[in-house]
């Protein structure tokens, strides 16, 4: 069986390198030369563990190949993921211009039966857009020319994307046919030795269960959040409270982490959209407008916190910020919370040294050439003369620093700990003033 996967990101290079890896004959598609170019070079254009092993090997086995040209390969294969990206548009509703591109380029050229799966996350509705679209090409050449289209909403987690792929929870698929059925059964068979189920559905089903998931994991953050907020104002330990309620196994003990809110190229734009598709059909989803807006007061809260130790004067202030992309284990910086607290550091005059294990450039290219900004080459230079630390980001590094290297390093030793890391006891006796996210404190 052969595969086209088209748009190479971080779900598509994923999908197409790890199906490669299970036998199949796989080529991914992007129209980003530069991105392809450096592919076939055997240059990894994201940061994803173990991914750049499985792509090398699978490349020079030959069974993974990169092309710009989508038209090229649409008569040399059964099956065509579509992985391509689903910003958000201006309105909050996903833009779903790339992936119609996608079907508009299928549609004018394919010459035989294809199965159409998006594995992009898309509103309900998606693939009938896709199935119009196509047949829309196929009237215009007078062809007529069978295909299926089908929802295959990927769940993976940036970070461990390649572990999810191999060995996924469930596989969610949406589909009109028997055909489809078959193919899509066949193309997952041999992750099935790994016994996780493959759960067929009708496609709108397909593609509500993605934004649902997500939606879901967004609110358990925010809610975990609001709580923390009551925490620090009654005197309670949000460590201590999720222990409590995690292990109750009605509640499960995933997602149930305070911090300093949630970023991504997912959770933001997909509870935005669902609330967007809701509203167009009169449906007010209350609840996921409360987490967005929990959410956006997160963001600011290690600001908020800093600037209330300060009394509000952070002028001149050097901060050091530790992790900079929107989690450990990925160069995404996409919605990251480390984006807004940097730009209100920088707004209030403070100097901010900046480091992350890997999302550097990524950070240094969005955050462009500022002259408050350092971007320093070690987690201890970004200490250096600082009048606070604050983890963002909770890469393992982070967890065990030298602490009286740090207490040194610092001009001030304020700690503030916006993943709940550190040891208040342990860094309360060693002379540091530590403040982290739901616990309250005697300054
Ligand atoms: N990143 C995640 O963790 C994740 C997880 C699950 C689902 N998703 C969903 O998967 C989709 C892709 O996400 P991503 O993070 O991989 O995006 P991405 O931005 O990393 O990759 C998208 C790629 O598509 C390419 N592209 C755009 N138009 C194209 C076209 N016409 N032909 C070929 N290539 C084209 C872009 O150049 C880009 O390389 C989104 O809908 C996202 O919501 C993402």
């Amino acid at each position: 069986m052969k595969t086209a996967i088209v748009g190479t990101g971080y779900v598509g290079l994923v999908t197409g390198t790890c199906f490669a890896e299970m036998g199949l004959n796989v080529v991914c598609v992007d129209i980003d030369k530069n991105k392809i170019d450096k592919l076939k070079d055997g240059i990894i254009p994201i940061y994803e563990p173990g991914l750049e092993e499985l792509v090398k090997k699978n490349y020079s086995d030959g069974r993974l190949s990169f092309t710009t040209d989508l038209a090229s390969c649409i008569n040399d294969v059964d099956i065509i993921f579509s992985a391509v990206g689903t910003p958000p548009d201006e309105d909050g509703s996903a833009d779903l211009k790339y992936v119609l591109d996608v079907a508009r380029t299928i549609g004018k050229n394919m010459t035989r039966y294809v199965l159409v799966v998006t594995k992009s996350t898309v509103p309900v509705g998606t693939a009938a857009l896709v199935r119009s679209t196509i047949q829309k090409e196929l009237d215009k050449r007078g062809l007529e020319i069978e295909f299926d289209v089908a929802s295959n909403p990927e769940f993976l987690k940036e970070g461990n994307a390649v572990n999810d792929f191999m060995h996924p929870d469930r596989v969610v698929v949406g589909v009109e046919s028997e055909k489809a059925k078959k193919l899509l059964s066949k193309l997952y068979k041999p992750f099935m030795i790994n016994n996780f189920r493959i759960i067929f559905m009708d496609v709108p089903s397909a593609e509500m269960t993605k934004y649902a998931a997500n939606a879901m994991l967004a609110t358990r953050i925010s809610f975990m959040n609001n709580i923390a907020s009551l925490c620090e104002a009654v005197g309670a330990d949000i460590n201590m409270v999720r222990a409590g309620i995690g292990s109750d196994t009605r509640i499960g003990k995933s997602f149930l982490y305070a911090g300093c809110g949630y970023g991504g190229s997912c959770f933001p734009k997909d509870v935005k959209a669902l609330i967007k598709t809701a509203s167009e059909h009169h449906v007010d989803l209350e609840i996921l407008k409360a987490v967005e807006k929990v959410n956006a007061e997160q963001k600011k809260i290690l600001f908020r916190k800093l600037s209330d130790y300060y009394h509000g004067d952070l002028a001149g202030k050097t901060v050091g910020v530790w992790g900079l992309s929107f989690k450990p284990e990925t160069d995404d910086m996409r919605e990251a919370p480390s984006l807004v607290l940097i730009h209100s550091l920088l707004q209030a005059g403070c100097k901010v040294k900046a480091y992350d294990p890997i999302a550097m450039n990524e950070a240094h290219r969005i955050l462009g050439n500022h002259e408050a900004i350092v971007f320093t080459d070690d987690m201890y230079d970004a200490v250096l003369d600082s009048d606070a630390l604050l983890l963002v980001t909770e890469w393992k590094q982070f967890r065990l620093p030298s602490w009286s290297v740090m207490k040194k390093l610092m001009r001030t030793p304020y700690i503030l700990d916006g993943r709940n890391i550190y040891d208040a006891d342990e860094l309360t006796q060693m002379g540091f003033v530590y403040e982290c996210i739901g616990r309250a404190y005697n300054r």
